[in-house]
């Protein structure tokens, strides 16, 4: 089975100006990425300047979330429609808007579903906290949250599985800098292609990155480790060198 290799950056809440994203942008579009499909998750409020500047690349363009409902009293949110023309896709399930948000297992289904009937393609993440993991609880949370959360997802809206990918991230591992082993991210990674193929999906097909303190120095353990197709990186995506280095590696 031959998966896409993806390497996507989630700026998070960053950088701090309008002005450093576009450059951002641009540093994207000169980074070499033949046979990687590369990515970008500005913030909202980046993503028009953002596709304006990656306009005419291949660089894609994802949001960081999206919201459950099509429109109404909603304040602060950003509905799938309102990405059309500007993101190829969105992130969903994110732990740190899982922790800031309130989002469960079912709001990040009704989330990706949303992104669906959009056209949008969706990035689901998931993962274990370390006291999930030190209590032996990481296989367990991840059968949890695919059953509870991607088998939650409307079947008519999910379509075929080539607009999902899953991004396996522990959260002791995101902004820590203490990553993962390249075992730990195939372990995880074999489970959760078990448990999406229990739901009916091809398991075999859908794409899974690893993400958690991902840098130039461990990229390659992750491009080797078995089933891991790709990196969802946040804080190394900001630093041009670094991000060219982690996609040199899945190259
Ligand atoms: P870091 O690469 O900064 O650990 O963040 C990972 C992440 O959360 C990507 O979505």
């Amino acid at each position: 089975m031959t998966r896409p290799r993806l390497v996507i950056g989630n700026w998070k809440m960053n950088p701090a100006t309008l002005e450093e994203a576009v450059v951002l942008a641009h540093d994207r579009r000169a980074t070499p990425h033949e046979g990687v499909g590369l990515g970008v998750a500005p913030p909202s409020i980046a993503l028009p300047a953002v596709a304006v500047a990656l306009r005419g690349s291949d660089v894609r363009v994802f949001a960081q979330d999206v919201h459950w409902a099509e429109k109404g009293a909603y304040t602060g949110q950003v509905a799938a429609s309102m990405l059309r023309g500007l993101a190829f896709g969105t992130i969903v399930g994110h732990s740190e808007v899982r922790r800031d948000q309130g989002d469960d297992d079912a709001r990040v289904a009704a989330k990706a579903g949303a992104a669906f009937r959009a056209g949008l393609h969706v990035i689901f993440c998931l993962g274990e906290s370390l006291a999930e993991r030190k209590r032996g609880e990481t296989d367990a949370v991840l059968a949890r949250q695919v059953r509870d959360g991607i088998g939650a997802i409307d079947r008519a809206a999910l379509g075929d599985a080539g607009t999902l990918a899953l991004a396996y991230e522990p959260i002791w591992a995101i902004g820590t800098g203490e990553a993962a082993t390249g075992a730990q991210a195939s372990a995880a990674v074999a489970r959760l292609r078990s448990e999406l193929t229990r739901q009916g999906l091809d398991g075999d097909a859908i794409p899974i990155l690893y993400g958690g303190s991902v840098t130039g120095g461990n990229a390659s353990e992750f491009a080797r480790a078995e089933g891991v197709d790709g990196a969802l990186v946040g804080g190394a995506s900001l630093k041009q060198d670094e991000f060219a280095e982690i996609v040199a590696a899945f190259r």
